[in-house]
């Protein structure tokens, strides 16, 4: 993905001024201010002008969709508001700049910046003092620890905030750890969430290899390594999830690698700089990143998998099909029907008899939710912690959020777990509110997206089964829009190269779950 840079501005200068009868209402237009790119957005009588370009990796808003009073990417579906230009929904964490526009004779002009949007303080707008908690504690520095804590901080709560995490990096960019940083087309500096010094700026106290060994619930504290408690008014629970491992001779040889981390990144490039030959073992989302992110540094890769299509049980077989043409292409060798038997250090050998090669081996066969320390207090766990529609687990001061969570889906009208980037940072920010006492429901439609090389697969909705796939398009031409079908209701959309179909397949999903 490439981000637009300010100077490839195009369209009109909106500070000339551009004639009303140009814009319809709920449309946008793409142009300047000034050389940045802008949008200029029309609903009903009043006009918005915003920054043109998403801050989360710089996705064309223009190309997006306006809905109500804002206006989402198209790449990874965040969104920001007309009015303010803040980003309530992640995965952008950034507000987009804005200005003032001025309406005179038929003509809107934009003029001077407005400042950034600024929130009063907590308990004065709509929250009894006696509701906040004097503390909050949240256990996993990751997507959804990271958005609880920000969150918490911008709707105005004072109180003391610690984030305790067993990895030793600050919270990072995840979903770019197969991707660019590992292709090394991304920066380094872009895998951090936050500049290093956000969080003591923000009177986050963020505590870096720092397990969590327990909680106490009765006690409202937790158990930190040399026997230090640490006391809670809240607790929010966002321990994540950990890779399986491979039970085999040689799992544990050096040249074997799992990725969740960014150290576990930086381990694969390091070995991807001598390796000449790399076996995957798993064709899942991460499994099969990994491999073009491997092509992209020229080493030759080998997936093996047991299933007969590449995601297949969760894209059905056409985008399984279009999945393994776009790695055929670029060189990657499918062992399909197969599973891999042992690892010596210079081959593996699978169930088939068949040895390969291999200097380095990636094992992506799947995570499971890191629910020890929630079932070790006695929190109701099934298949994940077990959460209400507010997030709350059965301990009513503690919530659970992200990979870890089992929460009612209004969708499906089941309980899910997703492990998806966005519904992680979202239940952070909606476990947020709830800690300081409001009630707001988790009600957003899931959202992941996936990434081969240069084609990306967005998918919405929730489909664990489903007994009709609808398809328009053509999934190997890259360019399709596929429903999955479930007694009769549409439960999820994929699509490749539409990414508006994708938008509005969501905002469909939210009227029905809101209706
Ligand atoms: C390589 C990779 C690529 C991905 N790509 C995508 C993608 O393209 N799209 C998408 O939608 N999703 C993607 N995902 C999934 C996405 O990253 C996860 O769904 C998301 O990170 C979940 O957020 P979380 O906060 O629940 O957990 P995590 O982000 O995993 O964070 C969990 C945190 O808890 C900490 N922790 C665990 N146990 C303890 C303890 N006992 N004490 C203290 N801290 C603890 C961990 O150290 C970590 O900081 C990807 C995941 C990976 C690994
Ligand atoms: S680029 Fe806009 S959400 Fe990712």
């Amino acid at each position: 993905m490439t981000m637009e840079s300010p100077s490839e501005s195009h369209g009109p200068d909106f500070c000339q001024g551009i004639a009303l009868e140009q814009l319809a209402d709920g449309e946008m237009l793409r142009g300047h201010v000034g050389g940045e790119p802008a949008l200029l957005v029309r609903r009903g009588a009043e006009l918005f002008a915003m920054g043109a370009t998403c801050t989360h990796y710089g996705g064309p808003l223009a190309e997006g969709l306006v809905v109500g009073d804002t206006v989402r990417c198209p790449w990874h579906h965040a969104c920001f508001s007309l009015r303010a230009g803040a980003a309530p929904r992640p995965p952008a964490l950034n507000d987009l700049s804005r200005w003032r526009v001025e309406q005179q004779g038929g003509v809107a002009f934009v003029r001077e910046p407005l400042p950034a949007a600024t929130r009063p303080a907590l308990v004065a707008r709509d929250l009894p003092a006696t509701v906040v908690p004097a503390t909050i504690v949240i256990v996993g520095g990751g997507a959804a620890g990271h958005a609880a804590a920000e969150t918490l901080r911008q709707e105005g709560y004072t109180g003391p905030i610690t984030l305790l995490s067993a990895d030793p990096a600050p919270p990072c960019d995840r979903p770019n750890l197969s991707k660019d940083y590992l292709a090394g087309t991304a920066d380094s500096d872009w895998i951090p969430l936050r500049p290093p010094g956000f969080y003591a700026d923000h009177a986050i106290d963020l505590r870096l290899s720092t397990p969590v060994l327990a909680i106490e619930p009765a006690a409202h504290a937790v158990l930190l390594p040399n026997d230090v408690r640490l006391p809670y008014g809240r607790l929010l629970l966002a321990t994540g999830a950990e890779p399986i491992r491979l039970d085999m001779a040689g799992a544990s040889l050096p040249h074997v690698h799992m990725l969740r981390t960014r150290a576990d990144s930086d381990a694969m490039i390091a070995r991807a700089a001598t390796a000449r030959r790399c076996v995957v073992v798993g064709a899942s989302f991460i499994g099969l990143e990994v491999a073009a992110s491997l092509r992209t540094r020229g080493l030759e890769v080998h997936v093996v998998a047991p299933e007969a299509r590449p995601m297949e049980r969760v894209m059905g077989a056409a985008i399984g099909d279009a999945v393994r043409a776009i790695h055929e292409q670029h060189g990657v060798s499918f062992h399909l029907g197969a599973t891999v038997t042992a690892i010596a250090e210079d081959a593996v050998t699978l169930s088939t008899g068949e040895q390969l090669g291999a200097d380095m081996v990636v094992v992506g066969i799947g995570v499971r939710a890191s629910v020890a320390l929630a079932a070790q207090a006695g929190l109701a766990v099934d298949r994940g912690v077990t959460v209400d529609e507010f997030l709350q687990t059965s301990e009513p001061d503690i919530y659970a959020a992200g990979d870890i969570a089992r929460w009612p889906d209004r969708l499906t009208g089941q309980r899910i777990r997703v492990e998806h980037w966005v519904v992680a940072e979202r239940q952070g920010q909606v476990a947020a509110h709830n800690m300081l006492g409001r009630r707001h429901r988790f009600a957003a439609v899931p959202f992941f997206w996936s990434q081969h090389y240069d084609t990306t697969i967005a998918y919405v909705g929730h489909a664990e089964q489903w007994d009709r796939l609808e398809i328009d398009g053509d999934p190997a031409a890259h360019d399709c829009t596929v429903g999955f079908w479930h007694n009769g209701r549409k439960l999820a959309v994929a699509t490749i190269g539409r990414d508006l179909a994708s938008l509005q397949a969501e905002v469909a999903f939210e009227r029905e779950v809101n209706s």
